[in-house]
């Protein structure tokens, strides 16, 4: 199956030489041809450059997006698409002044959401989770991160697993699974938080391990939450099952948890709201990519992390949409594509590269997908008729993609 996108205004993020991610002043570039062709086959990216050098033209299928952009779908490396029911009526609270650390206190948040997913079955959590991948897709997304960490014992939490991996079976999309045993103590634990951790290490790592349903580990490392300590050594039983890490950090506090995620090598640590000079030191050099999350920030009324400082400083940044039910109940990446240049102040272009290559870093596919390079998976999307590649984040709260391709295919 041979597919033709031809007479294409701009195609967008192309590499010669695909790199893993880019950092610091790299982020500024973005790479195009203007009226370019793109070849597909098989589900893979086979050539791709001026309309001019297009020599043979014989395709199964052929597109035309004169007027258009091409872009590669958005890779959204932190969600937690599976989820029961949705919380406005803590968004209302929050309206009238709590904050989402009293509602936590309080018995609602995080744990109100697991006590819901508790009782759903398996099959409503897939339906609604697809349901939402469905409408992410329509947005442009291509790759996409899950979360555990609504279920907080051991069966519900193997339950959101199994859910991610009947996904990954269904779905043609990129996705991975994370197991985020803790996310929250559940209130039969509260005082003895650290049997908690001893059961998320002793048991839950393990067995996510052994039936091979995590790729990776997370942990809720803040204030209120989870300590460095106990970060540590989930992190460290991650290790030890092959389960790289990935932390929630730094959002209600400066945690530590920065540095524990860089202690681990983990592949990402996001959030990120609340940095100092050390947190950004720690991050240079090593193999760790901060990742924002403009969407919680906004929908809680946070401070913004220090992205722009970041990336002056030498760093690679991703963003990622954070969809869940508490703190950011959204999972439209074109919505953080133009946050990240209106609150973050972010170039077009280092803004891309945030959404796309390094956020395909973040969830460990960027060898796969994240940009327009040959070999990779012809994951991509056409624009319905735009200006510029700059109207992209200009143009908010609006839907500017036209069609999306999956592996070759019309989604
Ligand atoms: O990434 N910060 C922790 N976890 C989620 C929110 C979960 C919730 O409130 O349901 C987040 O923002
Ligand atoms: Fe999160």
């Amino acid at each position: 199956m041979r597919l033709l996108v031809r007479n294409i205004k701009e195609l967008v993020q192309v590499e010669e030489q695909p790199r893993e991610r880019v950092l610091g002043t790299e982020m500024a570039n973005v790479a195009t041809v203007k009226d370019a062709y793109l070849m597909v086959e098989e589900g893979r990216i086979v050539a791709f450059g001026p309309m001019a050098t297009l020599a043979e033209e014989r395709a199964d299928s052929v597109v035309d997006a004169s007027g258009r952009l091409v872009m590669p779908c958005f890779c959204d490396s932190h969600t937690h698409l599976v989820y029961a029911g949705s919380r406005e009526h803590e968004y209302c609270d929050k309206i009238r002044g709590l904050s989402y650390e009293e509602i936590a206190q309080r018995g609602g948040g995080i744990l109100n959401s697991a006590r819901r997913l508790q009782a759903a079955s398996e099959e409503e959590l897939y339906e609604g989770a697809m349901q939402r991948l469905e409408q992410m897709i329509r947005l442009g997304s291509g790759a996409v991160e899950l979360k555990s960490g609504y279920g907080l014992t051991v069966e519900a939490e193997m339950k959101m697993l199994r859910v991610i991996r009947r996904m990954k079976e269904t779905s043609p999309l990129a996705l991975k699974a994370t197991l985020l045993g803790a996310h929250g103590v559940p209130l039969e634990y509260r005082g003895r938080q650290g049997e908690f951790v001893d059961l998320v290490v002793r048991e839950m790592i393990p067995q996510a391990a052994a039936e091979g349903l995590a790729d990776y580990v997370d942990v809720f490392c803040d204030r209120g939450f989870f300590t460095p300590e106990e970060a540590d050594r989930i992190l460290e039983a991650g290790a030890k099952y092959g389960l790289r890490g990935k932390i929630h950090a730094n959002e209600l506090a400066c945690s530590g948890g920065v540095q524990v995620a860089v202690r681990w090598n983990a592949l990402s640590c996001d959030h990120l709201e609340h940095m100092g000079e050390a947190e950004i030191a720690a991050l240079n050099g090593s193999g760790t990519m901060p990742t924002v999350l403009p969407g919680a920030a906004f929908f809680l009324g946070m401070p913004y992390a220090p992205a722009r400082q970041m990336i002056d400083s030498g760093l690679g940044v991703a963003m990622a949409s954070d969809c869940n039910p508490g703190s950011s109940p959204s999972g439209n990446m074109q919505l953080i594509l133009s946050m990240a240049c209106i609150n973050y102040r972010l170039l077009p272009e280092e803004a891309i590269n945030a959404v796309t290559l390094n956020s395909a870093y973040a969830m460990g596919v960027s060898h796969e997908v994240g940009s327009i390079a040959v070999g990779k998976q012809a994951n991509f999307f056409i624009t319905r008729p735009v200006p510029s590649l700059e109207y992209m984040p200009y143009s908010f709260g609006e839907n500017k993609v036209e069609q999306v391709f999956i592996q070759g295919r019309r989604m």
